[in-house]
C-alpha cells in the first residue's frame, strides 16, 4: 500500500482498542522472567559454549604480535579467533570501524579476538592469557584541540537571507558557546548474542533494534548471501541507538561458533561496552541570535563541531534550529573533525537532544536580555511554516499550545524572573522550561497477518520491541482493523523470517510499523470479505464477525480450515517532502539547589507533547517519562571522561558512568495534546519517545540558573562548575 495522500477516515478512527491505555501484553513474560533474551536462549540452543571478547589496549596503531598459545592450552578452551585465523571478512555499511580489529587498531577496546570455552569463567581466564604486542601511534583525542581542523559537512549547511548582516545589525544580540560531552547509551541489557550454525547457514539470537540492517551487515561481514543469515531478537533490554547496528557480539558469536563447531554465546562485559561500542559524540556549539527590542528574532545561527573516526559522521545538532523558530536570516552548519576515539553514532534522539541542550539555553539567555518571559519569547517567534521554505507548512504544529498549557499546569506564573532569590531553608529553588522538538520520520514497513479457523489473528513482522510497547500497539492495531478482542491477537516480532519492518529507531517505529500492520490488515479484510461474499467497501468488522447489510459471518467461518493470510508493505510517498512533519512539546522543571553544597535535586518535571494520535497513552507515557529521565542524566550526570593521552573513555562501567534512578526524580507528569495527523500515516500518529528527551537538559539548566543565578554552558552541570558562583546566604 502506498500512502501518498492525507488519510481520510478509516477503521482505526473507531478507537475501540487503539488509543486506550492498555497494559503491555509482554509485561507478564518480563515480570516473571520468561521473556527470552539473547544470552538466555536455553529454549532453542542446547549446550552452548561461551565466548569472551578481547579488546584492544591501544587507541591507534598495530598489533605486532599475538601469542594465543597459552590461551589455546588453557582448561576448557575450544577455540580462539583473531584476525589471523578468522578468514576473510567483509565490512557492513553501518559500522565505521571493523568489528574484529587487527592488525590495524582503529580505537580503544576494538575487539581483537574471542576466546571460546566450555564455561564463561574458563573463557575469561584464557582471554587474560592472550599476549598482545602493539606498536602504538599517536592519535587525536581532544575535540577542542582539533576543532579548527574540522571540515564543513556540506549537506547539513543551510543559509537563508543575510545572517551575518542581520546579526550585526540586530539591536539585541547573543553569541554564546555551549558544550555537550561524549555520552554512553548505558542500556540495561548488554550487547549479547547466541549463534548457531547449521551447515553454511547461521542463526543469531541477538539484541538488535533493526533486524534487516543487522542481517544485511552480518551477511556482508561473513561474506554470505543474506538468505544464509537469520537474526532473531524478540526482546531487547534497551537499545537507545546502541543496538541499531550489527556490533561485535553478534559477529564474534558467529565466528566463535564456526571455529568451535558449537553454538556460542557472547555478551560484551560492561567494562568493554563504553569503548567497544558506539557513543554519542561530544559537541561544541556556537549559537548566535539577533532580535528586535520587542523580541522578534531577525537572525539565528547555529554551528556545531563534533568528531569521529575517519569515514564517520557528525552529531547533527543544528537541524532543529532550521525549523523551530521564525526569523528571516538563518545559518546552520556542522563541522566534523577526525578523532581516534571510539566510534560515534546515534544515541537517544541524536541531533535534537544535544542540539536543544544548547539552543534552549540560548533562548533562555536571550529572553532574559530582552526582559521577556521565556515562554512568551518562544511564542512570539512561533512559525507555522518551514522558515527556510515558506511555501512548506508543518503537517501539524502545536508548539504554542504545548507552551501555554505547560505554563498553566506547572504554575509558571509563580516563577521569580530574578534568579537566585527564592529560598526554602537551605534550598534555593527555581523553575526552568524549554521547547521540545523532534522530527517525525516515516519508514516503509511490512507485516503478515493470519486469520485462523478459530477466528484468531497472528501478526508477524521483523519489528522490534526495545521496551517501547511495540507488541501492544501492534496487537491493538490488528484488533481494531479485524474487529477481534485484543486477547485474540498474537504478535510475533523480531525475526528476519518475518516481513521487513521499519524497525526501532529515530522514533519512527510506532507509527511506521503499525501502518505496515494496517496495510496487511486491509488486505486481510479484502480476503475475508471475498470469502464471505461481501463487497469489501460494505463489510464491517466487529466482535469477531464480518457483516454487510443484515447478513453476518463469523471470522472463524470465513477463515475456513486453511485460514487466510495477507501480507503487505506500507510505503510512504512524498507527503514527508511536501509537508514538514515534526513533533512538538514543552518541558518544565523545578529544581532545588543546596545553597551551601551546590547539590541539585529535581523536584518535579512536566512534559506536554503534541505528537499526533497517541496509540497507547500508557506505553507512550512510559516512553516519555523514560526520556525525561535520560534528560536528567544528560543535564546533571552523564559524561564519558576522555583520557586525552591514551584515547579512551575512562569511566567505562556503571559505577563511574552515572545515570539517574527513581529516587532522583520524585515527580513526573506527562500531558498529550489531543491531536491527529492525517499527513503522517493512516494511523495519524507520530513518534513521541524521543520527543520526551528533546529539550529536557536545557529546561534543567535554565531552572538551575533561575535558582542560583549561575549560568552553566558546559554539560553535565556538576557542582564544581558553579559552586563558587552561588549567591551568598547566611
Ligand atoms: Mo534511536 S538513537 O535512533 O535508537
Amino acid at each position: 500500500m502506498k500512502f501518498d495522500t492525507p488519510a481520510g477516515s478509516n477503521p482505526i478512527d473507531q478507537l475501540k482498542v487503539v488509543g486506550h491505555p492498555i497494559d503491555r501484553i509482554d509485561g507478564p513474560l518480563k515480570t516473571t522472567g520468561h521473556a527470552p533474551y539473547a544470552y538466555e536462549r536455553h529454549d532453542v540452543v542446547a549446550n552452548p559454549a561461551y565466548g569472551y571478547v578481547i579488546g584492544a589496549a591501544i587507541a591507534k596503531g598495530r598489533i605486532t604480535a599475538m601469542d594465543v598459545g597459552a590461551a589455546r592450552a588453557a582448561p576448557g578452551v575450544l577455540a580462539v579467533v583473531t584476525h589471523e585465523n578468522a578468514g576473510p571478512l567483509g565490512k557492513g555499511s553501518m559500522n565505521t570501524a571493523r568489528l574484529l580489529g587487527g592488525p590495524e587498531i582503529e580505537h580503544y577496546h576494538q575487539a581483537i579476538g574471542v576466546v571460546v570455552a566450555e564455561t564463561f569463567e574458563q573463557a575469561r581466564d584464557a582471554a587474560a592469557l592472550v599476549k598482545v604486542t602493539y606498536a602504538r601511534e599517536e592519535g587525536a583525542f581532544d575535540l577542542a584541540a582539533v576543532r579548527d581542523s574540522a571540515r564543513k559537512v556540506e549537506q547539513s549547511a543551510s543559509a537563508v537571507g543575510d545572517f551575518e548582516g542581520a546579526f550585526a545589525a540586530a539591536p539585541v544580540q547573543l553569541d554564546q558557546t555551549y558544550t555537550t560531552p561524549d555520552q554512553s547509551h548505558a542500556m540495561m541489557e548488554p550487547h549479547a548474542s547466541t549463534a548457531a550454525w547449521d551447515g553454511d547457514s547461521v542463526t543469531v539470537w541477538t539484541s538488535n533494534q533493526m533486524i534487516d540492517w543487522g542481517v544485511t551487515d552480518l551477511a556482508k561481514t561473513l561474506n554470505l548471501p543474506k538468505e544464509k543469515v537469520r537474526l532473531v531478537s524478540p526482546f531487547i533490554g534497551g537499545g537507545f541507538g546502541g543496538k541499531l547496528f550489527l556490533r561485535a557480539d553478534a559477529l564474534l558469536a558467529a565466528l566463535g561458533a564456526r571455529a568451535a563447531g558449537r553454538p556460542v554465546k557472547v555478551a560484551l562485559p560492561r567494562p568493554l561496552m563504553m569503548n567497544n561500542t558506539t557513543h554519542r559524540p561530544a559537541t561544541i556549539q556556537r549559537i548566535r541570535i539577533g532580535c528586535t527590542r520587542d523580541g522578534r528574532i531577525t537572525a539565528i545561527g547555529h554551528e556545531s563541531w563534533s568528531g569521529d573516526l575517519p569515514g564517520g559522521q557528525p552529531e547533527t545538532a543544528v537541524d532543529q534550529t532550521r525549523l523551530l523558530y521564525a526569523g528571516a536570516n538563518r545559518l546552520t552548519a556542522l563541522r566534523l573533525a577526525v578523532l581516534d576515539l571510539p566510534e560515534g553514532n546515534a544515541m537517544r534522539a541524536p541531533g535534537e537532544a544535544p542540539g536543544l541542550m544548547a539552543l534552549e539555553i540560548a533562548m533562555d539567555e536571550m529572553a532574559e536580555k530582552l526582559g521577556i518571559d521565556p515562554v512568551e519569547f518562544r511564542i512570539i517567534n512561533d512559525t507555522q511554516v518551514d522558515p527556510g521554505q515558506p511555501d512548506r507548512s508543518f503537517s501539524r504544529r502545536q508548539l504554542v499550545e504545548c507552551l501555554r498549557l505547560g505554563a498553566e499546569r506547572f504554575g509558571w506564573r509563580n516563577r521569580d524572573p530574578v534568579p537566585g532569590r527564592r529560598r526554602n531553608g537551605r534550598w534555593l529553588t527555581g523553575l526552568g522550561m524549554a521547547a521540545a522538538f523532534r522530527n517525525n520520520l516515516v519508514m516503509a514497513s511490512g507485516a503478515r497477518v493470519r486469520l485462523d479457523r478459530q477466528g484468531r489473528v497472528t501478526v508477524e513482522t521483523d519489528m522490534t520491541d526495545i521496551g517501547t510497547g511495540s507488541y501492544t500497539i501492534i496487537a491493538q492495531t490488528a484488533a481494531e482493523m479485524i474487529g477481534v478482542p485484543l486477547e485474540h491477537v498474537t504478535v510475533r516480532l523480531g525475526d528476519s523470517r518475518f516481513p521487513v519492518s521499519a524497525g526501532s529507531g529515530g522514533q519512527w517505529g510506532a507509527n511506521s510499523a503499525t501502518a505496515g500492520v494496517y496495510a496487511a490488515c486491509v488486505k486481510l479484510r479484502e480476503a475475508v470479505a471475498q470469502k464471505a461474499g461481501f463487497n469489501t467497501a460494505d463489510a464491517v468488522f466487529a466482535e469477531g464477525q464480518v457483516r454487510a447489510g443484515n447478513r453476518s459471518v463469523s471470522l472463524a467461518e470465513a477463515a475456513g480450515e486453511a485460514g487466510l493470510v495477507a501480507e503487505d508493505v506500507m510505503e510512504f510517498g512524498d507527503l514527508a517532502k511536501r509537508y514538514q512533519q515534526s513533533t512538538f512539546g514543552s518541558h518544565f522543571v523545578e529544581v532545588a539547589v543546596d545553597a551551601h553544597t551546590g547539590e541539585v535535586r529535581i523536584r518535579r518535571m512536566l512534559a506536554v507533547c503534541a505528537a499526533g494520535r497517541i496509540l497507547n497513552p500508557k506505553s507512550a507515557r512510559s516512553q516519555v517519562i523514560g526520556a525525561m529521565t535520560m534528560g536528567v542524566g544528560a543535564a546533571l550526570m552523564e559524561e564519558l571522561a576522555v583520557d586525552r593521552r591514551h584515547g579512551f573513555f575512562v569511566n567505562h562501567d556503571l559505577a563511574g558512568y552515572e545515570v539517574p534512578v527513581h529516587a532522583d526524580i520524585p515527580h513526573q507528569e506527562v500531558i498529550f495534546l489531543d491531536e491527529v495527523d492525517p499527513i503522517s500515516s493512516p494511523m495519524k500518529a507520530k513518534g513521541v519517545g524521543e520527543l520526551g528527551l528533546c529539550g529536557v537538559g536545557a529546561a534543567i539548566a535554565n531552572a538551575i540558573y533561575n535558582a542560583t543565578g549561575a549560568r552553566v554552558r558546559d554539560y553535565p552541570i556538576t557542582l564544581d562548575k558553579y559552586l563558587d558562583r552561588l549567591p551568598d546566604v547566611a
